[in-house]
């Protein structure tokens, strides 16, 4: 198992390219089952849960092929309606498969995702919403099965705001006969890009990007020629980075239109960022002041970074209040930094963050992959080396994080055994 070394206390600089995102990129691959033919997706990022997805369309039929950032799916015929436990328990995201499979097959059988590492995280919501656009679901062996010769448009309201549940009945209807309405839908802007690829392969859907949805089903979809937005996240967990080293660095290839929580968040805190066209120029002070965040569902402050942002206060000067209103159990990272030396205290949903002078490498372990990057924040500031074990978690969503940090001037290496 891979780990990383990383020496702290070099202020970065420089310029860091963001990659396309993650987050975009699985539902956008999954959405190419509906379009039979070739479907070509670009600025995808090279990273591990990628090519599991890749690998599962693969397994349902698909031909698939990434070349750089260039991925291309050959959709013509769906040979398998079977997501396999082995695929879904190394990435939960397997689960988008399920919507446009029944759409285009009339039938998907889908092992359960079981719980992770930050929460129990059901999917009763995709399940609930397919029922109502009259799929028949049955549970039987861990597997969902549902089956629908002609699913039908429908009122689907969510309880919670569900970023891949709305992406999964948004495809699913896309086939649908009539119109599917879906109230509280998640405004993420993978959600809007998912939309956006669909509606470049003739899908019908108005209101993407705001909490009611609606998608007119049509008789048939073409292939996909669709370029992936930036990673919102990415962005965010280098501005964190330049942060908390003082640094100054731009940021390319980005879209500051989908991170004004976090650039607002930041600039209270002490940092300056400013933006022009496709970058981000963020210059800090050596030390920043606390600030409090509540994750949100967007455009609120996204739980992704909320590791990342926490691992910024633990050398901030005064107490910052880090509230978790996601997932129930995304303070993982919380006792790895604690053996770096943070005042950290959790109760309940809350975490109090009290800066400390200076944090202390380390022996540490990554458990999800957010609480991975957080880890490296916190490691670039420490008084000398940290040893980051389990990154794997890390090569699921940052492509080749080692590198772009040593181009910024960091003390970064890849320990493989
Ligand atoms: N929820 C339910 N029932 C459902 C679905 C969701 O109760 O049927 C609850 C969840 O347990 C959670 C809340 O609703 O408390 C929101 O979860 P959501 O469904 O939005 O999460 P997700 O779609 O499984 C995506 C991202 C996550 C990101 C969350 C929240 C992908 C592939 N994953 O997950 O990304 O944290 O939205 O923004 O898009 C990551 O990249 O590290 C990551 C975990």
């Amino acid at each position: 198992m891979d780990k990383l070394e990383i020496e702290g206390g070099v202020r970065l600089c420089g310029e860091v390219s963001v990659s396309g995102a993650k987050n975009a990129a699985l539902p956008v691959m999954a959405a190419s089952i509906l379009g039979p033919g070739e479907n070509i997706i670009s600025n995808v990022p090279r990273l591990r849960d990628i090519s599991t997805m890749g690998k599962l369309l693969a397994h349902l039929g698909m031909g698939y092929h990434q070349e750089g950032n260039e991925v291309t799916l050959q959709s013509k015929d769906i040979t398998s309606i079977e997501a396999p436990y082995d695929y879904v328990k190394t990435m939960r995201a397997s689960v988008l498969v399920l919507g446009p499979l029944l759409a285009r097959a009339g039938e998907a059988k889908v092992s359960l995702p079981g719980g992770c590492a930050i929460g129990a995280r059901p999917i009763n919501l995709h399940i609930m919403g397919l029922e109502k656009m009259g799929a028949e679901i049955t549970l039987t062996e861990g597997y969902i099965h549902a089956r629908s010769k002609k699913l039908k448009g429908a009122v689907v309201y969510f309880d919670i705001p569900t970023v891949t549940g709305t992406e999964n009945l948004m495809m699913a209807a896309t086939l649908a006969d009539g119109e599917t309405v879906l109230g509280n839908a998640a405004c993420e802007p993978e959600v809007v890009d998912l939309a956006d690829a669909l509606i470049s392969m003739g899908a019908d859907i108005q209101g993407a990007g705001t909490s009611t949805i609606r998608i007119k089903g049509v008789s048939s979809l073409k292939p996909l020629r669709y370029r992936i937005i930036p990673d919102r996240i990415e962005t965010g967990t280098f501005i964190c980075a330049a942060a908390i080293t003082g640094g100054e660095v731009r940021i390319v290839n980005c879209d500051e239109g989908l991170i004004e929580a976090i650039i607002s968040k930041l600039g209270e805190t002490g940092a300056e960022i400013r933006h022009d066209s496709d970058s981000l120029y963020v210059k800090c002070p050596s030390c920043l002041k606390s600030e409090d965040i509540k994750t949100m569902p967007y455009p609120g402050f996204p739980t992704d970074m909320q590791a990342q942002f926490m691992a910024l206060m633990t050398v901030a000067e005064g107490t910052s209040l880090i509230t978790e209103n996601i997932f129930e159990n995304r303070f993982m990272h919380v006792a790895e930094m604690r053996r770096m030396g943070a005042n950290i205290r959790v109760e309940g949903a809350t975490a109090t963050v009290k800066g400390v002078k200076t944090l202390k490498g380390a022996p540490v372990m990554a458990t999800d992959l957010r609480a991975s990057a957080s880890l490296v924040i916190a490691a670039l500031a420490a008084q000398g080396t940290t040893v980051i074990d389990r990154v794997y978690h890390i090569d699921r969503g940052y492509q080749g994080i080692e590198e772009k940090l040593r181009l910024l001037g960091a003390r970064v290496r890849r320990v493989s055994l």
